[in-house]
């Protein structure tokens, strides 16, 4: 198949990279851009787990053909809550709050509930918790029960409504 060359943001670098049609968003991000964050689960949409922010939206990379994103701005965890984000090492106040209510165990679903919970609570106004649980429903978790998750991001989008 015929590649084309396309120019990436991600992270706020630029990327110039080879790519066929069919390539999909989630495995340039993870294979060729080595980002372990964004993680394949189902494949299908169904998981979250491959969850970044497009032009500030949670969307599946799995679903996304990496030729799509051209011109747009791809978000990963890392960038937004970890290493390199410029928090100097410190934790995210997200990150904070997931680790004090016991919201991440094996870590699995962590990167695309974060995503989604920190683009959640730069909304206009203050989610309920049943709209908490709505927004998060795309991001699947085998471990916590989501109880913990939805403490933590409750905690987090009050602090920064706060902030
Ligand atoms: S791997 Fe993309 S939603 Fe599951
Ligand atoms: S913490 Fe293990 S899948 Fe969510």
């Amino acid at each position: 198949m015929t590649k084309k060359l396309i120019s990436l943001d991600v992270n706020g670098r630029r990327y110039d990279l080879w790519v066929a049609p069919s390539d999909l968003l989630l495995d340039v991000l993870h294979d060729e851009l080595g980002l372990p964050e964004v993680r394949y689960g189902c494949g299908e949409g169904v998981c979250g787990t491959c969850t970044v922010q497009f032009d500030g939206h949670p969307v599946s990379a799995c679903l996304m053909f990496a030729v799509q994103a051209e011109g747009h701005q791809v978000t990963t965890a890392s960038a937004l809550l970890g290493e390199g984000s410029g928090n100097g090492g410190e934790l995210h106040p997200l990150q904070e709050c997931m680790l004090r209510h016991g919201g991440a165990q094996c870590g699995f679903c962590t990167p695309g509930m974060l995503l989604t919970a920190e683009r959640l609570a730069k909304r206009a106004t203050r989610p309920s918790r049943e709209e908490i649980r709505y927004e998060l429903v795309g991001n699947l978790c085998r471990c916590t029960g989501y109880t913990k998750i939805l403490d933590a991001v409750e905690e987090y989008v009050e602090g920064a409504e706060r902030a």
